[in-house]
């Protein structure tokens, strides 16, 4: 998903407009019909749905900005009934990304969530534009696509153990970007201004007033959809009823395009994971005595800081055919092993459900044993059904963040200070900071987005967040961040691991989020939850699992 055009930043000629933001007037409201669903969806996803679904469409308007036009977009919305009498309205979940779809998680996790809310409210999913099959975001990348002379990427020793993000800005990372940036256009050209999460905010918003229930959104949005959150609360402060904002992205650093913010917590993420595969011991954590009984997570952070140190010194260059599914957007070649090593850490801390993949990469980098790496790497799930997933998206992360991302660059020099910023933030940032460099050279503009300030904003009813301090995306400060800008709102600190509460899961955590939705109740204030079993109990690890990987 990610490719490359020196010296080009042709800025898209659509108008960014200002609407009123604050406009909550209802709009008439239009009938919701609600049938058992008949949608095409895959058959693996089928066969995971376990209850009775229902189904809606909502015309919306196609452009806000130009709602003369009378151009319409048909929203799918899906529909898990509530368990429990009296029934207490719906809240609307969504899941994230930008480009996850709401259908998909809801259809199959819906049940999940009523009975996490109480039981007595409607959980209700919707694609996003991008996602799904709601305007999927996809560009034509063919005619874009070139051979590149293998470049090796150069490093300078850096004091953390990070790879020179500037030259792998400089060697590979602009060129392939700026494909990227030109394919989308090509593309879209015509209806790439339509996407973004001020768009998405107002879909919302008909949302609610279609359901004709009491007016306000009740929401629980997950990673990116709490900067979706953020955003509706901010334009439509006196429309909110319930907000749990789950795992926390800094709306400011989202939109700004520094993302500075995702590589701050990842080092006290995986901290903490070797903290519980210390106690969980050699029986289900190959390196809990690495260094002998009296391992500490620092020794196992030291190990592998010399492994980066040495990719750093004596760069590895990926073979040509080598699978970077985790970066669609890279042309082939001159990706190195170490990046590919950071970010196959930086997503397996997401979830102790991945704490296997984790380790077994992990075990492969301390012992250098760089074929079984790549071996790891490759038995990541991936889908094995050769149907067409639910979510047909393919650019919906760049087409949606890139919308709504005002900085761009014409050189790779003008992105030098936001590099060095990125750097600053943490031992990850050459993992995962290049996915978001192409939105710098991105060609088309979100036709709205929210300007306003974050500051001394009043809801309607407080916003509720939650978050953990050993999440590896969304670091907990900026859930105190956004609290501080939203009067009276509560931070909950979710002691789980992983990026996202049901991950890891805590009944505290579970009463405290009941508890607000169905009473109004706000968590006190410095409530901490611990989660119910450690991380590798609720990743069900098997003791001596890597006997069965034969090493
Ligand atoms: C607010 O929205 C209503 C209904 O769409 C519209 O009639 C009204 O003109 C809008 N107000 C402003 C200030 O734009
Ligand atoms: C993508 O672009 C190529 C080259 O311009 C063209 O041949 C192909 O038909 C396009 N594919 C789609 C799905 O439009
Ligand atoms: C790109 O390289 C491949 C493999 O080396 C070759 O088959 C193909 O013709 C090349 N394409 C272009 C456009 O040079
Ligand atoms: C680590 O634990 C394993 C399994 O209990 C044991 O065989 C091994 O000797 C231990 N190594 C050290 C250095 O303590
Ligand atoms: C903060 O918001 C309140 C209520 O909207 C308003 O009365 C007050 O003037 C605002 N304070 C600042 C410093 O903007």
């Amino acid at each position: 998903m990610w490719p490359l055009i020196a010296a080009f930043s042709l800025l898209s000629a659509t108008i960014v407009q200002a609407l009123p933001h604050t406009n909550s007037s209802h709009h008439p409201s239009t009938e919701l019909k609600w049938r058992p669903c008949n949608l095409p969806f895959p058959k693996s996803l089928r066969e995971q749905i376990t209850v009775p679904i229902d189904c809606a469409t909502l015309k919306v308007p196609l452009d806000y900005t130009k709602p003369k036009l009378g151009k319409t977009l048909g929203l799918q919305l899906v529909k898990v009934h509530a368990t429990k009498e009296p029934r207490k309205g719906s809240v609307i979940f969504n899941p994230g990304g930008p480009s996850s779809s709401g259908v998909e998680e809801v259809v199959v996790k819906g049940p999940k969530y009523v009975e996490t809310l109480g039981g007595q409210f409607d959980v209700i999913g919707f694609d996003p534009r991008g996602t799904g099959h709601t305007m999927p975001y996809i560009c034509n990348t063919t005619a874009v696509q070139e051979n590149k002379t293998e470049k090796k990427t150069r490093s300078t020793p850096a004091s953390l153990p990070q790879e020179n993000m500037w030259d792998i800005l400089k060697s590979k990372a602009w060129h392939d970007g700026g494909l990227l940036a030109t394919a989308c256009h090509q593309t879209l050209k015509d209806t790439g201004h339509l996407y973004g999460t001020a768009f998405v905010a107002r879909d919302m918003l008909r949302i609610v007033d279609a359901l004709n229930e009491d007016g306000k959104l009740r929401f629980w949005g997950r990673s990116y959809s709490t900067a979706l959150g953020q955003t509706f609360a901010a334009m439509f402060p006196d429309r909110v009823g319930r907000m749990l904002l789950d795992s926390v992205l800094l709306a400011d650093d989202y939109y700004s395009g520094n993302w500075a913010t995702s590589a701050a917590q990842t080092d006290a993420s995986l901290d903490h994971f070797f903290t519980e595969c210390i106690a969980a011991g050699p029986d289900l954590c190959p390196f809990a005595n690495f260094t002998g009984p009296d391992t500490k997570p620092k020794d196992l952070s030291a190990a592998l800081g010399k492994v980066y140190q040495e990719l750093i010194d004596k760069p590895i260059v990926l073979p040509k055919n080598y699978p970077t599914t985790t970066l669609p957007w890279w042309q082939p070649g001159g990706i190195s092993l170490l990046g590919q090593v950071k970010f196959s850490i930086f997503s397996a801390l997401y979830q102790p459900s991945s704490f296997t993949t984790l380790m077994a990469s992990i075990s492969a980098a301390l012992s250098r044993e760089w074929d079984l790496w790549m071996k790891a790497g490759e038995a990541e799930p991936t889908s094995s059904s050769p149907e067409p997933a639910w979510n047909l998206q393919q650019h919906g992360f760049h087409g949606i963040a890139c919308s709504d991302t005002k900085f761009r660059a014409k050189t790779p020099e003008d992105m030098y200070s936001l590099l060095q910023y990125q750097s600053s933030k943490g031992g990850f940032a050459d993992g995962f900071m290049p996915q978001v460099w192409p939105c710098t050279q991105w060609k088309m503009d979100a036709a709205e987005r929210y300007e306003g300030s974050w500051r001394n904003i009043t809801t309607s009813f407080p916003i509720m967040l939650a978050n953990s301090p050993f999440d590896p995306i969304t670091p907990v400060a900026s859930a105190f961040e956004v609290s501080a800008g939203f009067k009276d709102s509560r931070v909950v600190v979710h002691e789980g691991h992983g990026h996202g509460i049901m991950n890891h899961p805590s009944a505290c955590t579970i009463q405290a989020i009941k508890e607000y939705f169905s009473d109004g109740k706000l968590p006190e204030h410095g409530t901490r939850c611990k989660p119910d079993k450690t991380g590798f109990e609720e990743g069900k690890v098997k003791p001596q699992w890597w006997e069965k990987l034969g090493v």
